[in-house]
């Protein structure tokens, strides 16, 4: 027995599933889908044949002209889940399961009327990176198999459902129950596959791209996201044509725990992007990027999570400082800098999870995420980047996304590559120290700008009392004050809170990243009149980003710790599986 990915009972000398048909009932009271999956095998297969599981309810298991199929889930891990094993008969070519979702199943988040903007019908979305499609289907949950899909999803009628695959047809069952159908014609990995059922409603952005959200945020939505078709262009230019056919998005009640996630042709973002300026659209070209890095080639496990998001973010800033120029690209190479140390920072005891290529047997990859695949990642590329010059490695990564096109590879695979098609480079950036070493390596590239160094400076003068001048104030652009912020020394005075406060009117920012930020400095400061304000946005948003470091601000000061505890106590059932996770790890970490 083979298991190429520590994450998954998926057995290499077993056959891999092509195609998935999909039936969903979307059961809003009981928080359960019924489904119905189909595995096409494009071949005979037979004996054992083993599926990831986590939290089903199997009924039934038949081959379809073969009649039942034998089968058994195995005892349960609590990060694997159970294997579901089935024994299929002699020349069966396919399986088709029935089944029901747990209610706490991780994927699927679970929303009341007043969890949403509308207030007046539910929401359910799912999210099944990393390893959650198996608490929404019993498949083969490895990136390395890559499935086609075809899927009915059955709602009430009245709300929309949409999924990380083009729209084929709708229908009134008549019963007040309506079906949504869908093809996704490319073979993607497990992980993306999505799944959102709301009151929805649409606007066109061009030809090939629109925006879906509740009826209250689509105008909004509409306009933040208007200059998505010029990212695709930029992006076409770098990397070859828009693979995927459509490019739509899909803004979320607040709830939805990462900022934004690949889904491919729907990409799923968190509404906390919708600042009223455009200032936050970096995470649609994050996102758009993975339909090259990611979604075209993926990794072929967790273990490999670098190539993704580590081209990913490198291909962000390359889309950034086209539409931008070079100064906002070094705002996004600092800001990344930050996350990149606070990273280091929380994983100062766990050395081993700060090398590119990771060992995972027995960790939940959730506990593994951090910024340092995306940042470690990005500055590997860059490096790589910097010793061949820009024009060589553009070309390099074209040639890298003809040769593993559709696949899911590994970083030996990704070295053997560039060892062909860039000779010595890895050797010339230390590559070994990047994927293997913890920390990050003293040649690592550096990415600066006159106004990032002035940026820089002004804040490391703010113990000796360095202000911004009223010129400043007035010009800063959100992501100026961002890095200003963020260079700030961790430990401010109230009285500095206040300055702050009444210069920049942080308290009303709707920026969030800056809104965030700033609450943390407040609550590191134990500033009281913060206070309301963190409850608010702790009560709102679910995005792990922000509970992350808002909560451990306020496990500094005995009555910040309250706070916080009163906070959770209110703000937990609202919030997603994987972010109430993350904040009670956190809690539990306080001083006692
Ligand atoms: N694919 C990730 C989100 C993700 C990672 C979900 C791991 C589940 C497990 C997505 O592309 C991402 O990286 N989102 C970032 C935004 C980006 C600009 C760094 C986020 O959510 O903040
Ligand atoms: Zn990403």
């Amino acid at each position: 027995m083979h298991h190429p990915d520590p994450h998954s009972y998926y057995d290499s000398a077993q056959p891999k599933a092509r195609r998935l048909r999909l039936k969903l009932r979307v059961d809003f009271a009981a928080r359960r889908l019924h489904g119905e999956v189909v595995l096409e095998f494009g071949g005979a297969v037979s004996g054992p044949l083993d599926l990831d599981t986590k939290g089903l309810e199997i009924h039934s298991v038949q081959a379809p002209g073969h009649g039942p199929v034998p089968w058994e889930l195995g005892p349960s891990d609590p990060i694997l889940g159970q294997r579901l094993r089935l024994d299929m008969p002699e020349g069966a070519q396919e399986v088709a399961i029935t089944y029901a979702t747990a209610t706490d199943a991780m994927a699927l988040q679970w929303l009341g009327p007043e969890q949403t903007e509308g207030k007046v019908a539910p929401y359910l979305f799912s999210q099944c990176q990393q390893i959650h499609a198996r608490t929404m289907v019993p498949c083969q949950d490895t990136p390395i198999a890559r499935i086609a899909y075809k899927a009915e999803v059955d709602v009430p009628e009245g709300l929309t459902a949409v999924m990380s695959a083009g729209p084929t047809g709708d229908e009134s069952l008549g019963n007040g129950r309506h079906v949504f159908r869908f093809a996704m014609p490319q073979a993607i990995p497990s992980y993306l596959l999505a799944l959102a059922v709301g009151r929805l409603e649409s606007r066109d952005l061009s030809p090939r791209a629109r925006v879906w959200a509740e009826p209250e945020t689509v105008a909004a939505a509409a306009w933040e996201f208007a200059g998505v078709e010029d990212m695709i262009l930029k992006a076409e230019g770098l990397f070859g044509p828009y693979p995927w056919d459509r490019y739509d998005m899909l803004v979320l009640p607040p709830s939805f725990p990462y900022g934004g996630m690949e889904n491919p042709r729907m990409t799923f973002l968190t509404p906390t992007l919708l600042a009223g300026d455009r200032s936050l659209v970096d995470v649609v070209a994050h996102e758009l990027a993975h339909s090259w890095t990611g979604n075209l080639v993926t990794n072929a496990s967790m273990e490999h999570f670098w190539l993704n998001e580590g081209f990913t973010v490198w291909a962000e800033r390359r889309i950034l400082r086209i539409l931008h120029g070079n100064d906002a690209a070094a705002l996004g190479w600092a800001m990344g800098q930050k996350a990149l140390e606070d990273s280091l920072e929380q994983f100062k005891d766990a050395p081993q999870l700060t090398l590119l290529r990771m060992h995972l047997e027995g960790i939940d990859p959730d506990d593994a995420f951090s910024s340092i695949p995306y940042e470690k990642g990005a500055r590997l590329v860059a490096a790589l980047e910097r010793e061949v010059g820009e024009e060589r490695f553009l070309r390099f990564l074209r040639d890298y996304m003809d040769a593993f096109r559709f696949t899911s590879i590994t970083t030996e695979q990704f070295c053997a590559f560039v060892g062909t098609k860039l000779p010595g480079a890895l050797e010339a950036v230390n590559a070994k120290a990047y994927l293997d070493q913890p920390g990050m390596p003293d040649t690592a590239p550096e990415f600066r700008s006159v106004q990032l160094d002035t940026l820089t400076a002004l804040a490391e003068s703010w113990p000796e009392g360095g202000r911004p001048s009223a010129q400043q104030i007035a010009s800063w652009k959100p992501t100026e004050l961002l890095v200003f912020l963020q260079k700030l020394p961790r430990k401010l005075t109230q009285a500095d809170c206040a300055w702050l406060d009444e210069h920049f009117q942080l308290m009303g920012r709707g920026n969030y990243e800056i809104l965030v930020e700033w609450l943390t400095l407040a609550a590191n400061a134990d500033h009281e009149p913060a206070f309301p304000r963190i409850r608010e946005v702790l009560l709102r948003v679910g995005r792990m980003k922000y509970l992350r470091p808002l909560y451990g601000a306020l496990g500094q000061h005995a009555r910040t710790r309250a706070l916080a505890r009163e906070i959770f106590a209110a703000a937990s059932p609202g919030y997603h599986g994987l972010s109430r996770r993350v904040v009670q790890s956190v809690l539990e970490a306080y001083p006692a």
